[in-house]
């Protein structure tokens, strides 16, 4: 592809494999006129390589892979790091209201900010829970897809009306039907780059009729599946209630047809060894969503469970119930989430900034199902990066120059956040971040 071709040359670093991280000092990552990744490595041999490139010389700027956000909600993000309470009472207080009268006009309003928000961020791929009404999502889709990111989203499903007394419940058909109509109209977008997620809400808020029908809508397109699981004490004993006859909460979901490797399952907190098992058994993926498990004291989730019994895990601001969409606090909530159990619990192995950036980019795209596509500069992926200039955040005295990778990812994660942010790319397509 010589000749159509752009390099993208600068210190990269990526995260391929759980645990290591590659860099290349002067590196740079190559893609051909499509948008896809050729090649990756030295500047030096791909420069000699690729005679003809169009090259974009940001050194001695940090190049990362996009990063990954697979749980946030679009119409809460006015109540970010507003809210208090636990989670249903903080649900029924500050969200019901706010997704009740998130219509076209607040989406119009919205969606383009928060798109571009998480561009800012450094985010190029995310799963997203949009509105509870049909024309809203029409808006918030037509954003996502003029936001140039990978947008895996869909309508926010609850109909189980006799819950609570804000909440904006749909009757069951007509939920059923707007996302089906959703999903025909927006699933596989732009070369797959929107992709529709069939989205109950939780078990607390759905009727079983609601969640097996979703799952069927899922299944005949080929869609996403997301809802939020074992988030909260008090949701799980509401849930017990409501479903007397399952196991335990992730069986609820797995009667209904939910489970599988196209589900991504927010929160993942409080489960039994059996749940664990069910969960890695089926191929559903799970959102770790640290920073909001902290705002809303829902508990502490033990990543190396979940992950030593085979379940990929990625990371979520689930934003507003996480203050922020900064993906760089997540992944310290993550390191923070582990510390905190290593109290009681002093043989949890340690969380490196290397493992939480593998969860925020690799895990993460694996999660979405877009394992193939995104998460790293291997070949044959989509070049989705992102180009970080550390100087707003190092500390006075400190010399970028001198750290080594892992200080690097260290550096963006305790002190880092949109400021960073210089160039995204998608698909090897910039996106307009800058005014
Ligand atoms: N569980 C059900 N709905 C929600 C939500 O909107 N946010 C969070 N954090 N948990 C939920
Ligand atoms: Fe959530």
């Amino acid at each position: 592809m010589a000749g159509s071709g752009t390099i993208l040359r600068g210190r990269v670093i990526h995260a391929p494999e759980f645990g290591s991280l590659r860099e290349w000092r002067d590196g740079a990552v190559v893609w051909d006129a499509t948008g896809v990744i050729t090649d990756a490595g030295s500047a030096r041999d791909l420069l000699a390589r690729n005679l003809d490139a169009r090259i974009i010389d940001v050194r001695p700027w940090v190049v990362i892979p996009g990063l990954v956000d697979t749980h946030t909600h679009l119409p809460q993000y006015p109540a970010a790091g507003i809210g208090s309470g636990e989670l249903l009472p903080w649900l029924e207080r500050f969200i019901f209201p706010l997704e009740h009268d998130f219509r076209v006009e607040q989406a119009e309003r919205l969606a383009p900010l928060f798109f571009r928000e998480l561009a800012l961020n450094g985010i190029t791929s995310c799963a997203v829970y949009a509105a509870l009404w049909e024309d809203s999502c029409q808006v918030c889709f037509r954003h996502a897809e003029a936001s140039g990111l990978r947008v895996t989203m869909g309508k926010m499903m609850m109909d189980y009306a006799t819950y609570s007394e804000t909440a904006p419940v749909r009757i069951v058909e007509q939920s059923l039907e707007e996302t089906d109509r959703l999903c025909r109209q927006w699933h596989g977008r732009d070369n797959g780059r929107l992709r529709y997620a069939v989205s109950p809400r939780f078990a607390v808020a759905c009727t079983e009729q609601l969640m097996r029908g979703a799952a069927d809508i899922a299944n005949k397109h080929g869609a996403t599946i997301q809802t939020h699981l074992a988030e909260n004490g008090e949701e799980g004993d509401v849930v017990a209630h409501r479903f007397p006859d399952a196991r335990d909460y992730t069986d609820v979901y797995d009667r209904c047809g939910l489970l599988g490797p196209r589900t991504i399952l927010g929160h993942a907190i409080h489960l039994s060894d059996r749940e664990i098992d069910r969960i890695a058994e089926s191929g559903s993926s799970v959102a770790h969503c640290p920073t909001s498990n902290f705002f809303l004291r829902s508990g502490l989730m033990d990543l190396w469970r979940l992950r030593d019994a085979g379940i990929t895990v990625g990371l979520g601001s689930d934003v507003a119930a996480g203050p922020e969409l900064n993906p760089w606090r997540v992944q310290r909530a993550a390191i923070e989430t582990r510390n905190a159990l290593a109290v009681t619990k002093p043989t949890t192995p340690a969380l490196e900034p290397r493992h939480v950036f593998h969860l925020a980019t690799v895990g993460g795209a694996q999660a979405l199902g877009r394992g193939d596509e995104t998460g790293d500069f291997e070949v044959g992926k989509q070049a989705d990066a992102v180009v970080l200039n550390l100087s707003a955040v190092v500390p006075p005295g400190a010399d970028v120059e001198a750290l080594n990778a892992d200080e690097v990812l260290a550096l963006c994660l305790w002190r880092g956040d949109a400021r960073m942010t210089k160039r995204v790319f998608v698909g090897g397509r910039e996106l307009g971040i800058k005014d």
